[in-house]
């Protein structure tokens, strides 16, 4: 499920810090054109070939280790499921997989005013790992527990949308995104959870029961994933498109 931290970067064209003029544009982006007939094919292409620069993160632009991607603590609610309610904090996670993702489609709407931009990502696979905190009411049963877990996902199809317009900066015609959507599908996910009980075979039973209804969680975590996400992406594409005056983005004829 936190394959939303990693979508979220495959739209990510240049990352920075301060806005500074002189900052160069990563030499791994390839720049396209507006008027190119091929646009879509190009910006695909050019994001395609910029993820993988992205695994351990380009420093003089601001942009942090991608794989594996760090965050420090999400919480979700889980209710409105008969079957689990509660609450589940996940700290110190790390997930891989990001910079492996395949661009499989792109199409990009540009006016002189504003850009959408609609692409479908594929990742192989994602694992992610880190420590948690719950407490849960599983049918008539409350238990509050702690300990580490790990999750393997496969074959994440995710749709993204961006929609962005063109405000000026001292001068400059930047782009601004205002919305940012995701819309990811996963294949299979394998769960495996230390800590729930201190029977380990106990233990074993329930990461496997996890992992035989994993779409019930998935489903039901999807919504706080998205949340907590989405604002999360709209201002990393924002700290990009302010670094870079637009025109330096996509040329103009
Ligand atoms: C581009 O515009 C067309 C026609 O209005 C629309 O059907 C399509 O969904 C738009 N695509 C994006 C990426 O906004
Ligand atoms: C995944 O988590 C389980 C339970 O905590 C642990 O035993 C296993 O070593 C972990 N796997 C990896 C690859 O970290």
């Amino acid at each position: 499920m936190k394959l939303l931290v990693a979508l979220v970067y495959t739209i990510i064209v240049v990352a920075g810090k301060t806005v500074d003029p002189n900052i160069e544009l990563p030499s791994s982006l390839k720049i396209c054109r507006l008027e190119d007939p091929n646009r879509d094919e190009c910006i695909k292409n050019s994001i395609q070939k910029f993820l993988p620069t992205l695994r351990d993160g380009i420093e003089n632009i601001g942009i942090q280790s991608m794989d594996p991607f760090i965050y420090e603590k999400l919480s979700f609610n889980i209710q409105n499921n008969n079957l689990l309610m509660g609450k589940v904090d996940v700290k110190d996670v790390l997930n891989y997989g990001f910079s492996s993702g395949v661009i499989q489609s792109l199409e990009s709407n540009i006016t002189d005013e504003e850009m959408s931009i609609n692409g479908k990502v594929f990742f192989p696979k994602m694992f992610v790992s880190g420590k948690y905190e719950s407490n849960v009411a599983f049918n008539a049963f409350r238990f509050v527990s702690r300990g580490q877990y790990n999750v393997t996902m496969k074959d994440i199809t995710a749709k993204w949308n961006i929609k962005s317009k063109l405000v000026d900066v001292n001068g400059e015609a930047h782009m601004k995104a205002h919305y940012f959507e995701i819309i990811p599908e996963v294949g299979s996910m394998k769960f495996s959870i230390s800590g729930l009980f201190p029977d380990k075979s106990l233990n074993q039973v329930f990461s496997d029961f996890f992992t035989e209804n994993w779409k019930i969680f998935y489903d039901e975590a999807l919504p706080d994933i998205r949340n907590q996400w989405e604002p999360l992406v709209l201002d990393i594409s924002n700290k990009i498109f302010s670094n870079f005056p637009f025109k330096k983005l996509l040329l103009k004829d």
